[in-house]
């Protein structure tokens, strides 16, 4: 290798392989699996300025993650914190408020001498948004703080507000000369959805282009701050045996399933304008595809990683007909049930949501990846909200042998799978052939089953502390670039524009659901695993979906 690729090598070994941890491992209870575990890296100081500080988002996740990161020695104490909304506070009630959310959300408990350090550097910035003077006095204001806290000029803006506010956010932010520093960074995080078509996500990249550099946005997706998702990388290319049979070869299909047994919790206006194909699969399902299915990236380091993620996209025939739209996806919207002994509405009869919507609350699909490692090898995804469990989980079906040589076996063993356990119960499983304990031949399939929890006893970081950390050291690898949304709202958009030419067509929203048609939403029970199309969908092709 030469010195130039391993330096890079070595940098983004570092990138992406870190674990989140300072220092040595205190507590490794003699585990030889922990032992010697340390993170190198620790990000320059800087002002972190959170948009929509008085949101949801903020307070169970950005917070906490920050206060996880500040109590992990992985903040510089000079780094501060400048919230920012609407509504009036002062810097007491501020921290008061988010001292009682970290306490409520945090996978740490609140220690007080921690949380007074971390709250000294929390700010409340009172403005309005679309007022160019708001951003004058924040600018005024974090001049003070910076001055204070001797901080460089380092700035971590975060969009965690509706996305309409967006663009008026980056425009202002440009105009007040926040995006270019003299004397440091500036960067920007930019939360889901990004956009909600084609057209949107195109002209939403403009405008964050318009303003700041590519280098210097991070448009995140908490999927790929999850530990389990990014041991995907180091399973398949941190080993030596899996590559060689990861590809059409062997392969038989692959299955993505993103299940969760919640409803849309209150989020009904939001989940309207979404629904399960914007919420999940477009960016979530559509990112642990592109992992799972992509080349291997000449160097573990942002633009390596997201070149090979998103050929994969580009390698997805975006020409959804409208007989392939009814041939490869389903789309269903639950009906009243029970979830683990709870009687749950129907989706229609959620707050804010339309007794005739036929917004999607499940989508199953198949896709195929038209190039040389995948040709001719389906993709099966399907998410959905108020199915049986929470699971997310991608399988591997591998093909049956050429020739079954225990013909007399009492039955044949299923074929081999490996199974990427997300969550919960995150782990690796392999299913293969085993010859039962007794005199005559009978062969059964059996499990090796590798469980995180139990080889590493201890929690994961919680995604957002990944990212946050990231984009605080400028590592983009686990951020999605422009072309990437791009290419995601390509597959998906086609097939919105379908659903919508069906919906408006007479007779197709109704819905009794003996006769549903093929084109409409379809009802399932809450509590089941979705409509019985999807069944149809991967049975037609003698596969059948996985029992998780
Ligand atoms: C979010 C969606 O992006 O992901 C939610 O908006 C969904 O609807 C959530 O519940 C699922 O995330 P996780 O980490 O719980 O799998």
């Amino acid at each position: 290798m030469s010195p130039a690729r391993a330096a890079r090598a070595a940098r983004s070994r570092d990138a992406v392989l870190h674990v989140p941890h300072a220092g040595p491992e205190p507590e490794a209870h003699g585990n030889p699996l922990r032992a010697g575990t340390r993170l190198e890296r620790i990000p320059e100081p800087c002002q972190i300025v959170i948009f929509g500080a008085t949101g949801d988002l903020a307070h169970r996740k950005i917070l906490p993650a920050l206060y996880n990161l500040r109590r992990g020695g992985l903040l510089p104490p000079e780094t501060g914190i400048v919230a920012t909304a609407r509504r009036g506070y002062t810097d007491a009630a501020f921290r008061e408020e988010m001292r009682a959310s970290v306490a409520e959300f945090s996978r740490n408990p609140v220690e007080p001498g921690i949380w007074n350090d971390f709250a000294a550097n929390l700010h409340y910035q009172q403005g309005d948004f679309s007022d160019p003077a708001a951003y004058r006095a924040l600018a005024e204001r974090l001049e003070q703080i910076e001055a204070a806290a001797g901080t460089r000029g380092n700035l971590l803006f975060y969009l965690a507000t509706p996305p309409s506010a967006y663009p008026g956010i980056i425009e202002n932010l440009g105009a007040a000369g926040l995006a270019r520093r003299a004397n440091g960074w500036s960067r920007i995080v930019v939360e889901k959805p990004f956009g909600h078509d084609s057209a949107s996500a195109r002209a939403l990249n403009d405008t964050v282009l318009g303003t700041f550099a590519e280098s210097q946005v991070y448009r995140i997706d908490h999927y790929l701050g999850k530990d389990t998702v990014r041991n995907l990388l180091v399973f398949r290319f941190g080993n030596g045996i899996f590559e060689p049979v990861w590809n059409r070869r062997y392969v038989d299909h692959v299955q993505i399933t993103v299940a969760e047994d919640l409803g849309v919790e209150g989020r009904g206006a939001f989940y309207e304008e979404a629904g399960a194909s914007r919420d999940i699969l477009q960016n979530h399902m559509l990112q642990l595809l592109s992992l799972v299915a992509m080349e291997p990236p000449i160097a573990f380091e942002a633009d390596a990683l997201r070149d090979e993620k998103v050929r994969v996209l580009r390698a997805i025939d975006p020409d959804w007909t409208e007989a392939r739209v009814r041939r490869d996806v389903v789309r269903g919207q639950y009906d009243a049930g029970w979830v683990a002994d709870r009687k749950v509405d129907a989706y229609r009869a959620e707050p804010e949501v339309s007794p005739r919507s036929s917004v999607e609350t499940f989508v199953a699909l198949r896709v195929e990846i038209q190039n040389w490692r995948w040709a001719d090898v389906p993709f099966y995804l399907r998410t959905g909200k108020r199915l049986p469990r929470r699971a997310t989980e991608i399988a591997i079906t591998f093909k049956r042998p050429p020739l079954m040589l225990f013909r007399d076996a009492a039955s044949e063993p299923e074929p081999n799978l490996l199974a990427l356990r997300i969550q919960p119960d995150e782990g690796i499983l392999l299913r293969f052939a085993a010859k039962t304990p007794e005199l005559g031949l009978d062969v059964r399939s059996v499990n090796m089953d590798f469980t995180y929890g139990s080889s590493f006893l201890r929690d994961a970081p919680e995604a957002y502390e990944t990212l946050i950390l990231d984009a605080l050291l400028g590592d983009a690898s686990l951020f999605t670039r422009a072309d990437e949304v791009e290419a995601a709202w390509g597959i998906v958009s086609p097939i919105h524009r379908q659903w919508a030419e069906w919906d408006a067509a007479p007779g197709v929203g109704r819905r009794r659901r003996a006769e549903t048609p093929a084109e409409a939403v379809q009802p399932y029970d809450a509590g089941t695993w979705g409509p019985a199309a999807a069944d149809r969908l991967i049975e037609g092709a003698g596969r059948r979906w996985r029992r998780l």
